[in-house]
């Protein structure tokens, strides 16, 4: 499958991509002939995500990172060029949430763990990668926000304030980089089945059942369903569009 498909001769690096959308994103990527780099704390899920994209034919190499760390960020962008000699597509989906209470229960620990992975392990990624990029002649970032970007949500404050802080990061640096031709986009996932989802939310059909019942279309959103509005976001199809975010939520905030 290399060297085919829309994003054939592209390089995509994709963050926390061992384990849900992260990994729905990197296969999907290189299903259309990107080689794609795999950034992630957790090893076995890195190692298992370049498994499944060499099974179909197509090139991905693990990094282990963890984006809250200057040094691994940058040295994660200057492997991607070692290996591959360019980036073009980014998707900054490494994020955390472990807060289940209100605000005055949020440790100042919590707080800095959140915000240091969620939303200054967005800026580091952009930081190093837009250099790359703009050397590659332009490019396409992806920042993985949420709805929760978008309103606010009961019993996780950090979180909230760590994704509405990922779309006005999105829109600051779509404005300083859009000279360069680099895009810089959101997506704001609703209620999305991965394994963050079923470690908030517990492994249990029937109350599974009643949050698809209140999303307007009915079911809860899959990893593939946010890939591919990244994949679209990354593409030329979408090539005067920047500073914007796109909600894959089934119309639950609607
Ligand atoms: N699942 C949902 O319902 C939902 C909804 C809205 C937004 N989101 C956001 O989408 C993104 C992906 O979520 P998911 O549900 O696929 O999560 P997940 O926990 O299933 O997968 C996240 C991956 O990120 C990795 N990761 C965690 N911390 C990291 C770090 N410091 N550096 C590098 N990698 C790290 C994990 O090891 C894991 O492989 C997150 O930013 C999350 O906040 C999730």
């Amino acid at each position: 499958m290399a060297g085919t498909g829309s994003f054939a001769g592209r390089v995509a690096l994709v963050t926390g991509g061992g384990a849900g959308m992260g990994r729905a994103a990197a296969v999907a990527f290189a299903r259309e002939g990107a080689r794609v780099v795999v950034a992630d704390v957790d090893m076995a899920g890195g190692d298992e995500t370049v498994r499944l994209i060499a099974a179909e034919g197509s090139e991905a190499l693990f990094v282990r990172t963890d984006v809250a760390d200057a040094g691994a960020v940058e040295a994660m962008v200057h492997a991607a060029e070692t290996a591959y000699g360019r980036l073009d597509c980014a998707f900054n989906n490494a994020g955390i949430n472990e807060e289940h209470g209100p605000l005055t229960d949020c440790t100042e620990a919590q707080w800095d763990r959140i915000l240091g992975v969620n939303l200054k392990g967005t800026w580091l990624c952009m930081k190093y990668e837009i250099p790359l990029m703009a050397r590659s002649g332009g490019g396409a970032i992806v920042n993985n926000a949420s709805v929760v970007g978008l309103v606010g949500s009961r019993g996780t404050p950090a979180y909230v304030a760590s994704k509405h802080g990922i779309l006005g990061l999105t829109k600051a640096a779509a404005l300083d980089h859009a000279k360069e031709g680099i895009r810089v986009n959101a997506v704001c996932p609703g209620a999305i089945y991965t394994p963050m989802y079923v470690r908030r939310e517990g492994a249990d059909p029937e109350h599974d059942a009643r949050i698809a019942a209140g999303i307007p279309l009915g079911r809860l959103g899959q990893p593939e369903d946010v890939a591919r509005a990244v994949q679209w976001l990354c593409a030329g199809e979408s090539s005067f569009v920047t500073g914007e975010h796109i909600v894959v939520d089934g119309g639950e905030t609607v």
